[in-house]
């Protein structure tokens, strides 16, 4: 029974954990371990989603005067941000290793607090917009130890196919998590009032084709021809109704906007980075999950971002996730460069 009442509030509302709590009742054999660990990643998301709402007030702006595994610079927010994930994962009993964007190497659970699952995480990704208020967010992956052993690099080390669940927060003019445990994409909202992540969007569908291209196109210069291309074409009226370009520079936020609107987002291989700048674990494989269970595609240019199988738990990879219309139109164009130079 559902009563809307006059104060605008739901009494029988679909929390997140509610909603997984259902979703697990349908798989004999679940123990509940992965509903626990997601709601472990909530806490850490509501604290984050809190702390970059008060950063400005707390004076949590600025740098800590060190720098992160990939030489950027360490924000204070992401120094909490990673420690809030890390301590709400381990004491959720459900994980067993874990992998940080800023953490050189993995981290292990104390065998204590040890479950069964490794979780990939970029605890605030899109740190260099935060000091101009522009959106920022939170990426996971999480996978399945696949027996008790000690764990090591290698159990990370696995390919998107593998994926049990991955999802990310969105900190922007709402907060809002998006998540697959492999049967559709379903988006929730945070309700401030109640401190709850409510269900707003179930089965959640990329457009086939949109109308905005999202490539940092200040790299022009660096980029192969096929991509030059690509986006040349997208400009031109003879070749088309010309697309929209948007790029705000983070990536949950431009993820998001293209599963919501559609179109392509592209971070390629550039002359200085011939892997690109995005992480293959914790930022591509998370986002590719959640883009081809919402219908759309995420390729490195060559095969799908899901295929790909670590090297490395730092690794980079070029990639072009979107619109399923949209990415094998460039897919087409890389395969016609590559076609003329072979
Ligand atoms: P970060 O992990 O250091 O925050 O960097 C990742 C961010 C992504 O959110 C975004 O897509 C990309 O960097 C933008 O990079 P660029 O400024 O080179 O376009
Ligand atoms: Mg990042």
């Amino acid at each position: 029974m559902t009563t809307q009442h006059g104060h605008g509030l739901d009494s029988n509302t679909i929390t997140l954990t509610r909603f997984f709590l259902a979703e697990q009742q349908k798989h004999k054999g679940a123990t509940g371990e992965l509903t626990q660990l997601l709601t472990s990643i909530q806490t850490a998301v509501k604290v984050i989603s809190s702390a970059v709402r008060r950063a400005g007030i707390t004076q949590l702006f600025g740098t800590v005067g060190e720098t992160n595994v990939q030489g950027e610079e360490v924000k204070k927010l992401d120094v909490l941000s990673n420690e809030l994930f890390i301590n709400m994962l381990k004491s959720s009993y459900t994980t067993a290793l874990l992998i940080s964007e800023e953490n050189e190497t993995i981290i292990e659970v104390e065998p204590d607090k040890k479950g069964k699952y490794i979780v990939a995480f970029d605890p605030l990704d899109g740190s260099s917009n935060i000091d101009c208020l522009v959106s920022v967010g939170s990426i996971f992956t999480i996978m399945k130890k696949e027996d008790n052993s000690i764990p090591t690099v290698e159990d990370a080390l696995k390919p998107g196919t593998k994926v049990v669940a991955a999802g990310y927060a969105l900190y922007g003019s709402a907060t809002m998590m998006v998540i697959s445990v492999g049967n559709g994409v379903h988006g929730f909202m945070l309700d401030p009032s109640i401190g709850e992540f409510i269900l707003i969007e179930k089965d959640m569908r990329v457009p086939p084709k949109g109308k905005i291209y999202s490539i940092n196109e200040g790299y022009t210069h660096m980029w192969d021809d096929a991509v030059k291309e690509y986006i040349s074409n997208k400009k031109d009226p003879a070749k088309g109704s010309p697309y929209n370009a948007r790029y705000i520079g983070s990536m949950v936020a431009d993820v998001h906007r293209t599963i919501k609107y559609g179109g392509i987002f592209i971070y390629p291989a550039t002359s200085a980075s011939p892997k690109g700048k995005l992480r293959l674990l914790y930022e591509c494989i998370p986002m590719a999950f959640i883009m081809t269970q919402a219908g759309g595609l995420a390729s490195n240019g060559k095969i799908p971002i899901l295929d790909i199988k670590p090297t490395a738990i730092h690794e980079r990879t070029p990639i072009y996730l979107g619109s399923k219309d949209d990415v094998q139109e460039v897919l087409d164009v890389i395969k016609k460069h590559d076609k003329s130079h072979s």
